[in-house]
């Protein structure tokens, strides 16, 4: 196999795409995107500001000084803010959705997108989010669209939940992927979408080898 594309997958909230994104690109030698990460670290680094995501202004003007750092660990960016790599930080539930809120305004969208854009350059990338087939790689290798039903994927992330401690209902957490599935999905700028040459993989009822062993196939496919 010697071309090293972009491969990207896209889908909602608890499809099971950073596992699967992971595993895939460590199957490949790529290195793996969490594009999502970067909405969650705007959102993050602007609330702890003290800024209204809604005035638009300041949001513009911090956008222009925020240079987060990247840095990599040969599998996959991490994002470094004052000397400190955040990670647990952006997983906070508070977080996921003020990220949905920021990632509806034009500008923002645009930042991120150009640093995703840099770090693909050179292909040899699996890139995980809402619109990485559809909008930022309309031109990928190879792109998937993983999906699952509702309660699954609530399931699955009140499991993450667990890991850390103190859970909230099931009910709660399927109320609050039906809200952000809403936001992403009627948005106008880049809304969540199938990419028209994707392939959709619902996970419902599959294990994540049974995904990712599908996705290899197909990858393995288009590159010999
Ligand atoms: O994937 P993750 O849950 O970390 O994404 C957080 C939020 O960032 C999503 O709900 C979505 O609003 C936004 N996002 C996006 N486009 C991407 C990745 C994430 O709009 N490519």
């Amino acid at each position: 196999m010697e071309k090293r594309g972009v491969i990207t997958i896209d889908g909602p909230a608890g499809a099971g795409k950073s596992t699967v994104g992971r595993l895939l690109a460590r199957n490949l030698g790529y290195l793996y995107i969490d594009s999502g990460s970067f909405y969650r670290a705007v959102a993050w680094q602007a609330r702890r500001s003290g800024m209204d995501l809604k005035d638009l202004k300041a949001l513009s003007a911090f956008l222009q000084g925020f240079q987060p750092r990247v840095t990599s660990d040969g599998q996959g960016f991490h994002l470094v803010i004052n000397d400190r790599e955040i990670k647990e930080e952006l997983r906070q539930p508070w977080v996921s959705r003020a990220a949905s809120e920021v990632a509806a305004l034009p500008e923002v969208r645009r930042w991120v997108k150009e640093r995703l854009r840099q770090l693909a350059q050179n292909g040899g990338v699996v890139t995980e989010g809402r619109d990485q087939g559809t909008v930022v790689f309309p031109d990928a290798l190879c792109k998937f669209y993983l999906t699952a039903d509702l309660a699954t994927r609530a399931r699955r992330r009140l499991q993450d939940y667990q890991k850390d401690g103190d859970p909230p209902p099931l009910e709660e957490v399927m109320k609050e992927l039906a809200a952000r599935d809403r936001q992403d999905e009627t948005r106008n700028e880049a809304p969540l979408r199938v990419p028209e040459d994707a392939e959709v993989i619902d996970t419902t009822s599959l294990s994540i080898d049974e995904v990712v062993t599908e996705c290899l196939a197909r990858v393995r496919e288009l590159l010999d």
